[in-house]
């Protein structure tokens, strides 16, 4: 059957071009193609493409992928508590854990798993927790920009007391801003990005990523859909997991950039489109989309905790929600949660 460009590509593509006409990272935001009149509305009646298109042309341009042991080293920027700490760092455990329930945070990993490096190596199976440090008191204050991102790296990797450790090979670096911190773009663009620090600013060249807390900024945008946008009348928030809307919705968006990290480290890997300036990422082309029959504005199915908490995958100790991710094995977007698995 030929179907039509998935219906979240359309506008997809549109603004992820908008973004890295200007600045060469890839930014994410969760809907960016529900609108009034969006297209979902023109195909109400054929939900099940889940994201599958032959328009897709996912390639490899040579670049490495992080195919030896992932760490992954956090960067706690303002002021964070310990149980918003323990959902993020128990949801990074969970990816490579050995043993977790089905559907799993392990199995959603396994897509990413399937890429490969020139050399035929897989991406690493392995991600664990690195070392840390808190930014407590906003060392670049509450406003920062995609540059000063680099620097608030460059002030963890230098820092005069345990400062993180510089592992260029595999090493990940996760900024993570608190719900009090505007970051260039938030909320109207993205709500998180990925890309690779500046030997000229960092010293090095490190594979990082930035996510932030939308819970005061725009949960609607970045939190969907334990929060929902203002305009759209009638439709209601899902009960969140973990009980904090703000973490919830980072969780997915930590998700997107991970993947996209492992497959695309330094923009030269795994990507879709034609210009490397504006590349369209494993996650991108799934954003939205959570499980089967997913697409539009629809979320696909999930599943339902007994305390009516939604979600679609088991970690270690507790269930998160994360969006799906494409595999060009088959094609399509996939997650741990698909019905035909
Ligand atoms: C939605 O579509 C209707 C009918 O085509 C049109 O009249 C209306 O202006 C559109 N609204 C928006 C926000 O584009
Ligand atoms: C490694 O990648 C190949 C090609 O996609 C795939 O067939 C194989 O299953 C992958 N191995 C693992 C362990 O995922
Ligand atoms: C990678 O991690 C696995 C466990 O996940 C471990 O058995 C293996 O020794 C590690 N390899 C390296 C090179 O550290």
């Amino acid at each position: 059957m030929t179907l039509p460009p998935p219906i979240s590509l359309l506008p997809l593509l549109t603004v992820v071009s908008l973004i890295c006409a200007v600045y060469p990272v890839s930014g994410w935001r969760p809907w960016p193609h529900l609108r009034p009149n969006s297209s979902d509305l023109l195909y109400a009646g054929s939900k099940k493409f889940e994201g599958s298109s032959e328009f897709v042309h996912l390639r490899y341009h040579m670049g490495p992928v992080l195919t030896a042991n992932i760490t992954v080293h956090t960067i706690w920027y303002g002021t964070w508590q310990k149980p918003q700490k323990k959902i993020i760092r128990e949801f990074i455990s969970s990816i490579s854990a050995a043993r977790s329930t089905h559907p799993s945070v392990a199995g959603w990993w396994k897509t990413v798993q399937l890429y490969t490096d020139q050399t035929g190596a897989n991406i690493s199976r392995s991600v664990r927790l690195g070392e840390e440090k808190n930014d407590r008191f906003y060392s670049h204050g509450k406003s920062l920009t995609r540059l000063s991102i680099q620097s608030v790296i460059k002030s963890a990797v230098t820092a005069r007391s345990k400062p993180l450790p510089i592992n260029p090979k595999s090493g990940l670096y996760l900024l993570l801003t608190s719900d009090d911190v505007y970051v260039q773009d938030f909320c109207g663009q993205v709500c998180g990005f990925h890309y690779f620090t500046f030997p000229s600013i960092v010293g090095y060249t490190l594979p990082y990523a930035w996510v932030g807390n939308s819970a005061k900024l725009c949960p609607g945008v970045c939190a969907y859909p334990f929060a929902v946008p203002d305009y759209i009348p009638g439709l209601k928030p899902k009960k969140s997991p973990n009980g904090d809307v703000g973490v919830d919705g980072m969780i997915s968006v930590i998700g997107h950039e991970i993947a996209e990290l492992a497959t695309n480290p330094l923009v030269n890997a795994w990507y879709a489109g034609q210009d490397p300036t504006s590349p369209v990422e494993i996650a991108d082309l799934c954003e939205g989309i959570y499980g089967t029959g997913g697409g539009g504005s629809y979320t696909g199915q999930l599943l339902e905790a007994h305390d009516g908490a939604t979600y679609n995958m088991n970690g270690i100790r507790r269930r998160y929600l994360v969006q799906w991710l494409w595999s060009h094995v088959v094609s399509y977007c996939t997650g741990p949660n698909a019905l035909d698995q």
